[in-house]
């Protein structure tokens, strides 16, 4: 096109063809290795992966399904440690169809698992602690690790804390204090805070319950009767809301775990809210005070963002033990003038009040959804991963996609009707004494990506000049930073265009600002999430989530990783390495 040459990344790396098989790709030069997948051992005492063979004995032993989220920790902790660490690692959800041999169809096997294989469900839902090394240039896991842990959503104790913690609305049969849950569920991304702790979303919580219900609390979060996993309701009192009411009330929030304690009880924290987090991103504010972004994944849901009431204490880890009970939460409205406005939801003040059904703050907190519906922020296309840049403070949020956006629907944000690509936005929170304020009442923003096929005009693509024809994606869902301010993007979605998904950057700022290119692709069936770099970014972490999740068990789409007959396609972690040592994309 056109005489200028296109102007130059500094992303150097030979682009990945688009395209879609039973492999993963990365680009010439780079080496994939396969870190830890379904079924290895995490704790001591792990047996051996037999999928003839699952309990959820060894299930809650092993690394669980579907991986997502994953942070890097550093050891030792405060450390700049980049050979040595540990990654916190969420397992979002399970494919029975996939997990287990011999369903018809895949409808079949969410309705008709047995009690023993949703117990092995159960405990594949949750968290994995472990601890990695780099010897020689290879990654491995390191056995036996006192880091080690798997938090589970079978039988691991997690407590409510914050304003709703005790509520009558989060009390069951099982606990009347209202404060002691089993578990954590659908934990999609996360993020970590200053002080070495992790943070880690529930997202798709509705989903497991079945039984009937008109309960606003339960309806404005899509508990209707009609469960994903209608099997979990028949086996289990605590997954149908006619027995146990209260339970999808204490799933939904952000949990904090210590990864450099394995005995740590994980914390709900739910002052930061009530809704479907896909996240949970931190920066701190001018005068020191912690914020902390959250997208709520459904189409034409908000962008949230929490501050701490107290200030961050950067030497005294400890003193940050209970910071995230207390705070603000607020609701993003981006306005047609180029400005967002982030609306407090506080008990009292506007339309939260008696009058409405609120009582107290915890009531604000446990109906977030209901509450902000009242402070008329704007419905967004799907808020997934919201980050920070470290290099200029500027927040980016992937907006995946909204199929249901109709042309009287669109507004300054949310710019396409039947928005099928889905699309990137920056905020840019104003400077103070220097120091971006991530506690700013309003920030400037704009629109970054548009995403599709930008040689398709009619799809209203906006990438940066000289994207190639493999550099342009679709369904940004994670998104992570390099050390250099350079933003990773990584797909859900774009096999409806008959891509595979996977992992795209680009430069935020300078002349090749936004122009995307291609650097790895998954197998048949998987999404791409995670995105997590070690120490000094000479290796990123990615998660292969659901690999033959359009196939069944019983004839899978790919054998990936291990392809050996008999066994199933499995997710799992890859860490990817450039062969000559150095920063990934250099
Ligand atoms: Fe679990 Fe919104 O992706
Ligand atoms: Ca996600
Ligand atoms: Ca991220
Ligand atoms: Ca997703």
């Amino acid at each position: 096109e056109g005489d200028k040459p296109a102007p130059k990344s500094t992303l150097t790396f030979a682009e990945v063809p688009h395209g879609q098989d039973e492999n993963a790709h990365a680009p010439e030069g780079y080496e994939t290795q396969v870190l830890i997948r379904w079924g290895d051992p995490v704790l001591p005492g792990a047996p051996a992966f037999d999928p003839l063979k699952q309990t959820a004995a060894a299930q809650a032993k092993q690394f669980g399904y579907n991986n997502d989220m994953i942070a890097w920790f550093p050891l030792p902790y405060g450390s700049t440690a980049a050979d040595h660490g540990l990654l916190a690692i969420n397992h979002e959800y399970t494919d029975p169809h996939v997990m287990f041999p011999g369903f018809a169809d895949e409808k079949a096997a969410f309705k008709d698992t047995t009690e023993d294989q949703v117990e092995v469900e159960l405990a594949a839902h949750g968290i994995s602690v472990i601890e990695v090394k780099r010897e020689g240039g290879k990654w491995q896991v390191v056995a036996d690790s006192k880091y080690a842990r798997r938090i589970n959503l079978l039988d691991s104790p997690a407590v409510l804390s914050g304003p709703v913690a005790g509520h009558d609305k989060v009390k069951t049969s099982a606990d009347a204090t209202g404060t002691k849950v089993i578990g954590t569920i659908n934990n999609c991304a996360g993020g970590w805070t200053p002080w070495g702790t992790y943070l880690s979303g529930e997202e798709n919580f509705h989903q497991y319950f079945a039984g009937k219900t008109e309960a606003p609390i339960h309806n404005r979060y899509g508990i209707k009767g009609k469960p994903e996993y209608p099997a979990w309701g028949k086996h289990f009192a605590r997954f149908n809301v006619e027995k146990e009411p209260n339970e999808p009330n204490r799933y939904g929030w952000v949990l904090e775990v210590d990864p450099y304690d394995a005995d740590a009880v994980p914390k709900k924290r739910t002052a930061l809210g009530h809704f479907k987090h896909e996240n949970a991103t931190t920066a701190l504010t001018a005068d020191g005070r912690l914020a902390v972004y959250s997208g709520d994944d459904e189409r034409f849901e908000y962008v949230y963002r929490f501050i701490t009431k107290g200030k961050v204490d950067l030497k005294d880890r400890k003193a940050n033990a209970d910071l995230l009970d207390e705070g603000t939460l607020y609701v993003a409205r981006f306005g047609a003038d180029g400005q967002v406005t982030w609306l407090p939801l506080v008990h009292g003040q506007g339309p939260l009040t008696a009058e409405n059904g609120f009582n107290s703050q915890a009531d604000v907190l446990l109906e977030t959804r209901r509450a902000a519906d009242l402070l008329k922020p704007t419905p967004m296309d799907r808020p997934e991963d919201v980050e920070t840049n470290p290099v200029t403070g500027k927040v980016y949020i992937a907006l995946t996609k909204n199929d249901r956006r109709t042309p009287d629907q669109v507004d300054a944000a949310n710019q396409r009707f039947n928005n099928v690509y889905g699309h990137i936005i920056e905020m840019i929170p104003p400077t103070v004494d220097g120091k971006v304020d991530h506690g700013a009442d309003s920030f400037a923003w704009d629109i970054f990506i548009r995403a599709g096929d930008p040689s398709n005009k009619a799809s209203g693509a906006k990438f940066g000049a000289g994207t190639s024809k493999d550099g342009w994606f679709a369904n940004p869902d994670n998104i992570a930073f390099d050390r250099q301010g350079r933003l990773w993007v990584l797909t859900d979605g774009f096999p409806d265009f008959d891509v595979a998904d996977g992992l795209w950057a680009c430069d935020t700022e300078g002349d090749a600002r936004a122009q995307a290119r291609h650097f790895f692709a998954v197998p048949q069936g998987a999404e791409m999430c995670g995105g997590a770099f070690n120490g000094d970014d000479t290796a990123i972490f990615l998660s292969v989530q659901h690999p033959g999740e359009d196939s069944m068990y019983d004839k899978p789409s790919t054998r990936w990783p291990d392809f050996k007959d008999g066994m199933p396609p499995r997710p799992a972690v890859v860490v990817v390495v450039k062969k000559d040592g150095g920063v990934i994309g250099s």
